[in-house]
This record gives C-alpha cells, sequence and structure tokens, in this order.
C-alpha cells in the first residue's frame, strides 16, 4: 500500500501560540513528505510495496534501516497529527481513559511528570510514548524513528522530540515544548481511539 501525505486534521494556524503555523508548514509539508516519498521508494525497492504500513515498519526493523527510518517515521506522524487539536491537552480525559492512568500510570499529574521527562530525557531525536504493552499502559521513549511497535506494544499517545518539532517555537528549550504540549494540545479523544484499538 503506497504511503500517502495526510493532510492535517486542522488549520496550519490552529494550535498557535502552542504550535505555530510555520512549525507545521515545514514538519507536516516538508519533513512528513520527505518521509513519504523517500519510504515509497525504499518499500518499492525492498518489495514491500503491497504490505500494511505496520508491515513494512515491523518487517523492515533491524533488516533495511532506510526503510524502517522513513516507514517509522510515516507511522509515527499519521498519528502525531491526530494526538494533536486545538484548545487541547490538560486534565480533561474521558473518563475510560483516566481509569487506565489512574491504575497503570498513577494518575494525571504522574502521567505528565513522567511522560515530560522522557521526552526531555530522550537523547537527540526521538519520541516519548504511552504505549499499550503486556495488556497495560507504560511510558516509553525512543530514538529517532523507532516506535513501541518494534518493542512489543502499541501507542497510543506520543510526541515528536526531533528538534523540528520544536525548534523554530521554542529553541532549544524542549522541556517547555513539552509542557505546552500536555498543557494545551493532547487530542485526548483520539488517545482514547487509539486505547479502544489497542485493547479491544
Ligand atoms: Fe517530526
Amino acid at each position: 500500500m503506497a504511503f500517502t501525505l495526510p493532510e492535517l486534521p486542522y488549520a496550519y494556524d490552529a494550535l498557535g501560540p502552542y504550535m505555530s503555523k510555520e512549525t507545521l508548514e515545514f514538519h507536516h509539508d516538508k519533513h512528513h513528505n520527505a518521509y513519504v516519498t523517500k519510504g515509497n521508494e525504499l518499500a518499492e525497492k525492498a518489495g514491500m510495496a503491497d504490505l500494511s504500513l505496520e508491515e513494512i515498519v515491523k518487517k523492515s526493523y533491524g533488516a533495511d534501516q532506510a526503510l524502517f527510518n522513513n516507514a517509522g517515521q510515516h507511522y509515527n506522524h499519521i498519528h502525531f497529527w491526530q494526538w494533536m487539536k486545538p484548545n487541547g491537552g490538560g486534565k480533561s480525559l474521558p473518563e475510560k481513559l483516566q481509569k487506565a492512568f489512574d491504575s497503570d500510570l498513577g494518575g494525571y499529574d504522574k502521567f505528565k511528570a513522567d511522560f515530560e521527562a522522557a521526552g526531555a530525557g530522550q537523547f537527540g531525536s526521538g519520541w516519548a510514548w504511552v504505549a499499550v504493552k503486556d495488556g497495560k499502559l507504560q511510558i516509553m521513549k525512543t530514538p529517532n524513528g523507532e516506535n513501541p511497535l518494534v518493542h512489543g506494544g502499541v501507542p497510543i499517545l506520543g510526541v515528536d522530540v526531533w528538534e523540528h518539532s520544536y525548534y523554530i517555537d521554542y529553541r532549544n528549550a524542549r522541556p517547555k515544548y513539552l509542557e505546552a504540549f500536555v498543557d494545551n494540545l493532547i487530542n485526548w479523544d483520539y488517545v482514547l481511539e487509539c486505547y479502544e484499538a489497542a485493547t479491544k
């Protein structure tokens, strides 16, 4: 299945002031688009063009680094755009999600502290995640284009900590970007959708 660049589910200026139009234009139109273009070329070359994106991510991991980087990043960004919305974030979790965060992650405040620390502590480029693994939620971090799929989990929330995600708006202040993401951008309805799909 060929990769295609999805449209953003909101206007380019909809996430301001927490994530600017300029950041989204570069991040979506340039960076994500490059993963799509290069990923298609490499999937074709590897004879994997007919597989699903998830299958390509898992199959290329540890076997075809260049394809994995681009397929992994395509998967990560498809979800990343949906994990954000205008006026999102904060403690307004749907009840079912709140229960799972309480039982598995020690509640919202502990989730916020641990998730932001995972993002701040990822050395260099990568992602911080909440994933379902062995039937429970856990916070993870991964380098570069890796994601929980290749570590036996399914991501239900992720934040991009590559510099291209925050440098225009926050310069080197990655912790401030992470705090703004958690407090003001997370689309909890989409997190719930991913949680339900991962646990059904
Ligand atoms: Fe990114």
